[in-house]
């Protein structure tokens, strides 16, 4: 030790916090590096990514596309006729009956069936239809589908 009466770097403890924290780091470091390199622990996106996928398909096969599933249901037809207001009303009007979009209530020139009126709503149509699976996905446009059927009826 000096005697130059000059305090020393040694006198200067560390803050306890501080050495806590670097010390958590290189465990975390570690860790990390541990459980995320695939030659260590077979970690892989390509891996999660297969079983992200085939967790898709199942659900898929578990759920098959219904566009009719709603129809004649007055809770989804309601909730539908909500979607439709927002979603629909500024072409075709709230009832349905037609303005920039045709009227819906009558005979329909893709088709009047659920899956066709699925299949114009979600992937839209030439003449001024606009998609909207995207923004819908298909519940709500199932739904949508029930309340148009049940104008029809
Ligand atoms: C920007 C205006 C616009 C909006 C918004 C719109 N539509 Fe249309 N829709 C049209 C037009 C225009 C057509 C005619 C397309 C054609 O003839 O190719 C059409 C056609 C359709 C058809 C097919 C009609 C037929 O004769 O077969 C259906 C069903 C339909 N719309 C439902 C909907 C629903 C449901 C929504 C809301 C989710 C919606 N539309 C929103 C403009 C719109």
């Amino acid at each position: 030790m000096s005697d130059s009466g000059i305090p020393q770097d040694g006198h200067n403890k560390i803050p306890a916090g501080w050495m806590a924290f670097f010390v958590a780091m290189i465990v975390f470091l570690v860790v990390y590096v541990v459980r995320f390199t695939p030659a260590i622990s077979g970690w892989s996106f390509y891996k999660l990514h297969a079983e992200e996928m085939k967790a898709g398909e199942k659900a898929a096969a578990a759920a098959p596309a219904n566009p009719g599933k709603y129809v004649g249901k007055a809770d989804a037809i309601a909730a539908g006729k909500t979607e439709f207001e927002t979603s629909c009303a500024a072409c075709h009007m709230a009832d349905a009956s037609g303005g920039i979009g045709p009227n819906l209530k009558v005979a329909l020139k893709y088709g009047a069936t659920p899956d066709k009126l699925f299949e114009s709503v979600s992937a839209g149509r030439p003449n001024g239809m606009p998609p909207f699976g995207q923004q819908l996905g298909n519940d709500k446009i199932y739904k949508i589908v029930a309340f148009i059927e049940s104008l029809r009826k």
